[in-house]
């Protein structure tokens, strides 16, 4: 069996959208966007994906790269890129951006999930999760940006959504915040 490199990195096991829907995708080119130090990037790459992992911050760009380097994985990229730029420079099957929309600037955030859907090959997956902001549940936490309700899936029309809900989770200090949860693959 492989090592498990979250645990020996000591970083929290891969967000569990993105487990649940590695298990439906076949392993292919894969952007995590606002990869942090890793978590899912590794998750991926173990799976066999084609990892770029890419983050605004240089420090966790740093952690990745050095953890890439000292385990000699080929298969993982890790880059410093500021996603409110939308211009990302390749296609992929699968580009996968949880809990990381919602620190954009809002202005952008249309033409960040453009500039996703434009580079995503036709028959690929679009994964986001992000925090929401309704009048039935306020968001505690002041994000820059957070979905209204169906508005991700409004950005998505057209696109078969595999998951899609708005659903309740609770934070560690306990405030209930709303997510939109979505697994959207493009038409072929
Ligand atoms: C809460 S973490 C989520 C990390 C990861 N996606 C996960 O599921 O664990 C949000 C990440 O978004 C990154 N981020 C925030 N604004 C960004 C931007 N404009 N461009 C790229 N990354 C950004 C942060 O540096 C941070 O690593």
């Amino acid at each position: 069996m492989p090592t498990d490199l979250n645990s020996t990195y000591g970083l929290s096991p891969a967000h569990s959208e993105v487990v649940q829907a590695c298990a439906q995708i076949a392993p292919g080119e894969v952007l995590d966007m606002g990869c942090s130090n890793g978590r899912n990037a590794l998750y991926m790459g173990q799976r066999g994906f084609q990892v770029t992992a890419v983050d605004s911050n240089p420090n966790a760009i740093q952690m990745l790269q050095a953890i890439v380097a000292q385990e000699k994985l080929t298969n993982i990229t890790a880059q410093v890129y500021d996603i409110n730029q939308a211009s990302l420079a390749a296609d992929y099957d699968f580009i996968a951006c949880t809990v990381t929309l919602m620190f954009l600037d809002p202005a952008r955030v249309p033409t960040v999930l453009r500039d996703m859907q434009a580079h995503t090959r036709a028959g690929g997956y679009n994964l986001i999760v992000c925090a929401m902001d309704t009048e039935a549940n306020p968001c505690p936490v002041n994000f820059p940006f957070t979905f209204g309700p169906a508005e991700l899936e409004r950005a998505y029309a057209g696109w078969e959504l595999l998951k899609y809900n708005e659903d309740l989770g609770t934070m560690h200090n306990g405030a209930r915040l709303q997510f939109a949860t979505m697994l959207a693959r493009k038409p072929e």
